[in-house]
């Protein structure tokens, strides 16, 4: 039965019956590679799926039927032939080339690339032509990631088996049963990072030590046996072990009086913790960092600066070639907190050590439905810094509303931070991205099955930043679901409006946090009165230079003088930048509250006419995927009556103004 494990790595046969005969004349004739690929992910990545795809024939050693050949252009004359030099230069070394054409009068597939890794990539990308359906015939791609560093970041706590802001599940690693025995879902787990096409992963929470949130453990002498056994899962698939530490493991993990980052029994300490680390993981990743934030420990503490702890680590870890991780989400609970990361962290720009990257998440309060961009990026220009987006939707709806989120990282991504003349994007500053994963045990991974189109997304926009949302929900819906296209463009169309959607429903109009403070789920407009600052005249937030906390000040223009004044600021921005009247008049005419009230009629509308979508698919695709979503879309009505109902009541009351389109 289907239950969504495969995610989009769902090998068929019946789905190609199209160009069955040309994959069989390129690909049918089987697999030629060099003996360090036989054993390699790649190669068992094409075993795997080949044989489903093509069916039976498949390496029917059919004399018509043409080779897939893996490797450098050293390793057969045919990849040598059929691919250029500069080609593979181009390429760099995480990078592809795969071409058809014709070697000793048959035809022949070529996944070329310079690593182990470009190969993979290769791979998964031929895989991805062939499940799509697309030709064959006369195929050329060379392509390369547009990031140095991807990274996942999983929030799991290692002793509980919980995980922060996970929903659906629990977390997947199993340590007490590692080294020793080695779950086959790990391995799945690192083909999924592989296929997201990311490079390296965090494995447990950035909280280390708060309550029951013991990752400091992973520091200590008996999980690095087990460190070393995901280590080596991952490595098959190009994929580095990177973990979270807490900045106070010389005093918890070790038996100092100290973490002062200037101390040199401090510095030691870390530095043999590096050594003994790298002795038996070679190709660790580093470590991932949260200091001097939301109570975790930090360099402050000893009133040294975030350069100076980082550059701590930095130290330990460069003799290995590791990185650090350094996170930049920090802030004070007193005042606004979004203009504080900039102005802690700008005046060390220039300070890092070059391994050190800064992490900044992409906007500057936390992972809200809708957000400017954190003003960090194009700030820092001598500073590397990795962009932190988050993939489990923790404010975004958890497992129970479908919001898929390309669009938002994409508009981030693309944002022109000096101004649309300029090209200047915050991915280029950065070279670095980490996304917060939303993996669990759950049979489907991720609870909500359309989740999973958030996973594949943040890969092929950490891959490529320019690919389309639409493209991204197109091929995503056709990989997991077929290719009714009937069924796509249904699919595609509910992935597409959802997150406005939620948007409206929830918080529109850049208006911000308004639920619950725990789980950050349901809506409590009355607990959230410093976010809405609503008052008999007005709501919003003042975060202009003029009357506010000047966050818009930290930006370039033009987008400094844009979002100053409420005449030019992005309508779906307002709030954030702008306390105003409830009679504030709208480009279109209407009130602002009308306005408001309207959004989120309206969204309650579109998530009603999400489960309406998702029914004529009924027959079109697997009853028990059919079912799993079904009930989650109409589950998700009641959630968006409930955050209609209590926002729209809140703010009549707030505004003495009523609704007056209210539908019920
Ligand atoms: C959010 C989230 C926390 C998390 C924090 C972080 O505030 O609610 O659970 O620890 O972000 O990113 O560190």
């Amino acid at each position: 039965a289907e239950n969504g494990y495969e995610l989009w790595l769902r090998y068929r046969f019946e789905e190609n019956v199209v160009r069955r005969n040309e994959y069989m004349q390129y690909c049918g004739g089987g697999i030629a590679a060099p003996e360090a690929l036989k054993d390699g992910a790649a190669h068992a990545e094409l075993k795997r799926a080949l044989p489903v795809i093509l069916g039976k024939a498949f390496q029917a050693n059919n004399a018509r039927a043409g080779c897939i050949y893996l490797g450098g252009r050293d390793d057969h004359p045919a990849i040598a032939t059929l691919i250029g030099s500069d080609e593979l230069a181009g390429v760099g070394d995480e990078g592809f080339v795969v071409r058809t054409g014709s070697w000793e009068g048959r035809p022949a597939t070529v996944i070329a690339a310079n690593t182990t890794r470009g190969i993979l990539y290769g791979t998964f990308s031929l895989l991805r032509t062939l499940q799509l359906g697309e030709p064959l015939e006369e195929m050329h791609l060379a392509d390369a990631p547009k990031l140095r560093h991807r990274l996942a970041n999983h929030w799991d706590n290692p002793v509980r088996g919980s995980i922060e802001r996970g929903y659906g599940g629990k977390s997947i690693f199993n340590w007490g049963e590692l080294p020793k025995r080695i779950d086959s879902r790990l391995h799945d787990w690192a083909r999924l990072l592989a296929a997201m096409g990311l490079n390296g992963v965090a494995v447990n929470n950035v909280n280390t030590a708060k309550n029951d949130l013991e990752g400091w453990r992973l520091l200590t002498p008996e999980y690095l046996p087990k460190l070393s056994a995901l280590a080596g899962v991952l490595r098959p698939y190009g994929v580095k072990l990177y973990i979270s530490v807490n900045f106070f493991s010389p005093m918890i993990v070790g038996s100092l009086d100290t973490a002062d980052p200037l101390d040199p029994g401090v510095r030691k300490w870390w530095q043999a913790k590096a050594a003994e680390i790298y002795k038996t993981i070679p190709d660790f990743g580093g470590f991932l960092v949260k200091a001097d934030s939301e109570g975790e420990p930090g360099p402050l503490k000893y009133k040294r600066t975030h350069a100076e702890g980082a550059n701590m680590l930095a130290e330990a870890l460069a003799p290995h070639g590791g990185f650090v991780y350094w996170r930049a989400f920090v802030y004070n609970a007193r005042g606004d907190r979004t203009p504080q990361a900039y102005n802690q962290f700008k005046p060390l720009d220039g300070r890092f050590d070059k391994n050190v990257l800064l992490q900044v998440k992409n906007g500057p309060v936390d992972f809200q439905v809708r957000e400017p961009i954190s003003t960090l990026f194009g700030a820092m220009p001598r500073t590397a810094l990795a962009g932190e987006f988050q993939i489990t939707q923790e404010y975004t709806g958890q497992d129970k509303h479908v919001c898929f989120l390309a669009q938002m990282w994409s508009d981030v991504l693309r944002f022109p931070l000096k101004g649309e003349k300029n090209d200047m994007r915050m991915w280029n500053t950065t070279g670095a991205i980490a996304g917060v994963m939303n993996i669990t045990d759950s049979p489907n991974w991720t609870g909500h099955l359309l989740a999973q189109a958030n996973t594949y997304a943040f890969g092929r926009l950490a891959w490529n930043p320019d690919t389309s949302p639409d493209a991204i929900a197109s091929d995503w819906t056709r990989l997991t679901f077929g290719r009714d296209p009937v069924a796509e463009k249904t699919i595609v169309s509910i992935l597409r409006d959802s997150w406005p959607a939620y948007e409206n429903y929830t918080t529109p109009f850049g208006i911000g946090m308004l639920s619950d403070r725990n789980k950050h789920f349901s809506p409590d407009p009355a607990g959230r009165g410093s976010v809405h600052n609503a008052d008999s005249k007005g709501m919003g937030t003042n975060r202009n230079v003029a009357k506010g906390s000047g966050y818009a000040g930290q930006f370039s223009e033009p987008w400094r003088s844009r979002y100053e004044k409420p005449e030019t600021c992005p309508e779906e921005l307002l709030l954030f930048f702008h306390h105003l009247p409830y009679t504030y008049k709208l480009k279109d005419g209407a009130t602002l509250i009308q306005a408001f009230y309207d959004r989120h009629n309206e969204g309650v509308a579109a998530a009603r006419d999400f489960l309406r979508r998702w029914e004529t698919l009924r027959g079109r695709i697997d009853k028990e995927r059919y079912q799993q979503v079904r009930k989650k879309l109409s589950e998700q009505i009641g959630y968006a009556e409930e955050w209609q109902r209590s926002i729209n009541d809140y703010f009549q009351k707030r505004s003495g103004i009523s609704d007056t389109k209210d539908p019920s």
